[in-house]
């Protein structure tokens, strides 16, 4: 007989594949309640995708160094593009294998143990590092809202110690920048720093309550923010066209094809969220008939919002400009508002950020909860995480543990690293669910597919070398510090995996495995 620990063994369990039949049927035993209709995926995917990537980062690819210029609306086209073919991959996986875990499950059923891990491990930069970073930019928006009420609300509200609005090294750099020595307005205990993102962390516990309490629930909650945001958008688009001036939109691209793809990179961002609906499948009543609807529908209304953002955006502010204004880098929307006269829309703007960051936090956090459970049911993490709570029937230790990983991250991580790495998982996970579909209908040609990616292997191949393409363009062009560093880190991040998987997750799996054949 082999030995267990034989390299060969090893390999062999390596690529061991998930028996998908097995694993559905497994759902039936310990699962989550089926609550979310058409509607509700809809509102979930809106609510993941417009958020900070259309109030904030919009500016920067508009009119930032190397930006697009007016031809930002070709850039959200180009970023839509190169979601689509991904999304069509998630969503041909999705009614096939409608259990929770997305990518994960996907890649296990196709490429095996190790690079499910690893593909896993990935998606956590995705979602709980996007969820981090999302929270800390929550955070500035706020504080921008209630600085409007500076007038009604006491002086320590709205300009709060920099101390308890930010991490360390964000603290630092603020206190360095006014003149101010920083170690003599933080506190600390001891030797100790003691520096918080307050706002942050208490929107989190907030989410943390909603997502335990009921995955409708956070659905119901996604739903009006939708709409809030959604409102605040239409409203901008409506009165931004009576104050395009068309000589703005000249020159077109500024920066030239560099721009465009500049822009497109930047803007992909704004486009993250989509791929989450996946991960909920299994608490879809017809998940065959409403994901295909859920993920396409909303990636559409999150492209035509866009393109029109963009198109008023551009035609209102010249972005061509040499100096660019900070408000227009910073708060785009109600910064052109504000330049029209329009100053109470740039009010509910800012509303509005507000309620499309928190909808975005939500299914991130749902997200990242989801594909740690699917982990948890395979054994490669703790088995208590598997807990379902008896009354809402949601996986609360989870939920509770990644909003305690997301408040110690709020205290520690850089906002720009957060939001590069987080687009390096974004990027990795739909190369790697295009390259399982090519490899599924090979393997497992007859499997009954609801939904099949059209002009198969022609999709999936472009989906890889769009997101590919944008990928490596980004790292040729962006030479700065953050840049590399997030860099470094992803590398850093797998390996921290690997260690994982090998100190933990593949021995636990092998114990759960002996004991399952025994049994039988
Ligand atoms: N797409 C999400 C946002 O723009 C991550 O905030």
């Amino acid at each position: 007989m082999a030995n267990r620990f034989s390299p060969s063994v090893f390999l062999r369990n390596l690529i061991t594949k998930k028996n998908i039949d097995a694993a559905i049927e497994s759902t039936k035993e310990n699962h989550l309640e089926k609550t979310l209709g058409v509607w509700d995926l809809i509102m979930l995917g809106v609510g993941a995708i417009i958020g900070s990537g259309i109030f904030a980062i919009v500016g920067v690819a508009a009119a930032g160094e190397n930006g697009a210029g007016p031809a930002l609306m070709i850039s959200m086209i180009i970023a839509a593009i190169a979601c689509v073919f991904s999304a069509l991959c998630y969503t041909e996986f999705a009614t096939m294998i409608p259990i929770t875990g997305g990518a994960y499950i996907y890649t296990y059923a196709t490429l095996g143990e190790f690079m499910a891990w690893i593909i896993g491990w990935v998606l956590m930069l995705e979602y709980a590092i996007g969820f981090i970073a999302v929270s800390c930019a929550w955070t500035n928006h706020f504080l921008q809202f209630i600085k409007g009420f500076s007038a009604f609300l006491p002086h320590w509200l709205t300009n709060p110690p920099q101390w308890l609005i930010s991490d360390y090294r964000g603290a630092v750099n603020y206190y360095n920048a006014q003149g101010i020595d920083p170690s003599t307005v933080i506190p600390s205990f001891g030797s100790v720093p003691f520096c918080i993102n307050l706002p942050a962390i208490i929107m989190i516990l907030l989410t943390t309550l909603i997502l335990v309490k009921g995955t409708k629930d956070s659905a119901k909650m996604a739903a009006l923010m939708v709409f809030i945001k959604l409102g605040v958008i239409g409203l901008f688009v409506l009165a931004g066209l009576f104050y395009i001036k068309p000589e703005n939109w000249t020159p077109f691209a500024p920066n030239g094809f560099e721009g465009i793809f500049v822009g497109a990179f930047i803007i992909f961002f704004a486009y993250i969220g989509f791929d989450a609906l996946a991960t909920a499948a299994e608490e879809c009543k017809n998940p065959q008939k409403d994901l295909p609807i859920g993920i396409i529908g909303s990636l559409a209304i999150t492209t035509i919002v866009y393109v029109l953002v963009a198109l008023v955006l551009t035609g209102i502010i010249p972005t061509g400009a040499a100096n660019v204004p900070e408000g227009l880098l910073k708060a785009p929307m109600a910064y052109a508002m504000t330049v029209v006269g329009q100053d109470w829309i740039a009010g509910l703007i800012s509303v509005g950020s507000i309620a499309g960051l928190t909808s975005v936090l939500l299914v991130l956090h749902l997200a990242s909860t989801r594909v740690l459970y699917a982990m948890s049911r395979d054994y490669f993490i703790p088995s208590v995480f598997q807990k379902i709570h008896k009354k809402f029937k949601t996986p609360h230790v989870l939920t509770i543990t990644v909003g305690v990983v997301g408040m110690l991250g709020t205290i520690i991580l850089d906002l720009n690293v957060a939001a590069s790495l987080c687009n390096f998982g974004t990027f990795t996970s739909f190369i790697i669910v295009c390259v399982a579909i090519l490899i599924m209908r090979k393997t497992e040609p007859d499997r009954e597919r609801p939904f099949k990616v059209p002009f198969c292997p022609l999709f999936p191949i472009l989906g890889i070398l769009c997101c590919g393409g944008l990928m490596v363009y980004s790292m040729v062009i962006s030479k700065g510090e953050s840049a590399t560093l997030s860099a470094e880190l992803f590398v850093v991040w797998i390996i921290i995996g690997i260690l994982i998987y090998s100190s933990y997750g593949y021995r636990k799996h092998r114990k759960v495995e002996k004991l399952e054949n025994k049994a039988e």
